[in-house]
């Protein structure tokens, strides 16, 4: 771990588990270092990334405007699957934030992912820029073997993946907005909107975005695997086919996955997508889950995967 942290340190990437995707890493105020990592992911320098940091303390590099209501959300549900932007004027134009005048930053509780910003730290590190390590567009990895299919050609000898098994929750951390009086949720994730709005006791920021802030909901088509994502069809015989346990496999349809709950739906619905470019089906048919704690995080995904392909 130490040779990873220090690695960084030297302006190399790491690819590393958290507890929801796995992320590539760059030292997050190594110019060079951060160009490299958005030609490795084909991600336009406009599409701003996530700061991983060790504590709040550290949160004072990076922002000073953090309002009361993040302090509730981040003494509650940090370390975990949650990022909290804050804007900061001073860090416009930065290539670490696509250019805005916010940041970023989550605190991930993956004990590999601790300690390996911890030990960045260390040796004096301000964070890790880390994106999801797939390719632009792409699905995110869950497991380290997924990285190395994705990125694994364009990464140097110097580059490290990080192998921590598979990621608990499998799907992106909740994104949410901290620069207005009230929160807003920019990308839903396993922290849901009533455990925010139980956290800080005020109502949510919805509707329409007031700025031109870049935003995770911008992109319509995202998370796509290779196959034809189809959404509530029913599966024909040879298409690829994912629902909830209780639901049965339509005739000829092959099942590549029948979880128990919508938990269990998230941390497997990326490799699921996977398996069916694996096994080469045109089409994987998915059953949607309620919307429902995670699910609506599922969901949400799901629409983009699917997007223009019904
Ligand atoms: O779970 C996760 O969040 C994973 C793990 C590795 O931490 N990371 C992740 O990063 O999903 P990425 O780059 O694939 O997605 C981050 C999203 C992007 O859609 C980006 O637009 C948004 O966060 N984002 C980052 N900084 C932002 C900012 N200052 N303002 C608005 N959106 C921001
Ligand atoms: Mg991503």
């Amino acid at each position: 771990m130490t040779k990873a942290a220090k690695s960084l340190k030297r302006g190399n990437l790491v690819a590393f588990p958290t507890e929801t995707v796995y992320g590539i890493g760059a030292d997050a105020t190594n110019f060079n270092a951060l160009s490299r990592l958005f030609s490795v992911k084909s991600r336009p320098h406009s599409h701003p990334l996530i700061v991983h940091i060790a504590s709040l303390d550290q949160a004072k590099h990076w922002t000073t405007e953090i309002p009361n209501y993040a302090l509730s959300l981040a003494e509650n549900f940090w370390p975990g699957p949650m990022t909290l932007i804050f804007s900061n004027e001073s860090l416009a134009g930065n290539l670490v934030n696509g250019g805005q005048a916010s940041i970023a930053l989550r605190i991930p509780s993956d004990p590999i992912a601790s300690q390996l910003i911890s030990e960045f730290t260390a040796l004096g590190g301000h964070g890790i820029a880390a994106p999801s390590a797939n390719k632009y567009k792409s699905v995110s990895p869950t497991q380290a073997q997924d990285v190395s299919d994705e990125i694994g050609p364009y990464l140097s000898h110097s580059d490290i993946i990080l192998d921590g098994g598979k990621c608990s929750i499998g799907i992106e951390s909740t994104i949410i907005s901290c620069i207005n009086s009230k929160p807003r949720i920019l990308r839903p994730g396993a922290i849901t909107a009533e455990m925010i709005k139980n956290c800080v006791g005020i109502d949510l920021q919805t509707g329409k975005q007031e700025t031109k802030l870049r935003y995770p909901g911008i992109e319509k088509s995202h998370y796509r695997p290779k196959a034809r994502v189809v959404l509530n069809k029913k599966a024909k015989p040879g298409e690829g086919f994912m629902a909830l346990s209780h639901i049965d496999t339509p005739s000829g349809a092959i099942r590549l996955a029948s979880p128990d709950s919508v938990e269990q739906f998230a941390s497997q619905l990326y490799a699921t997508l996977r398996l069916a470019d694996k096994k080469l089906l045109d089409t994987i048919c998915v059953i949607l889950p309620p919307a429902s704690g995670v699910g609506v995080a599922i969901i949400d995904r799901l629409l983009r995967s699917s997007y223009k392909n019904e």
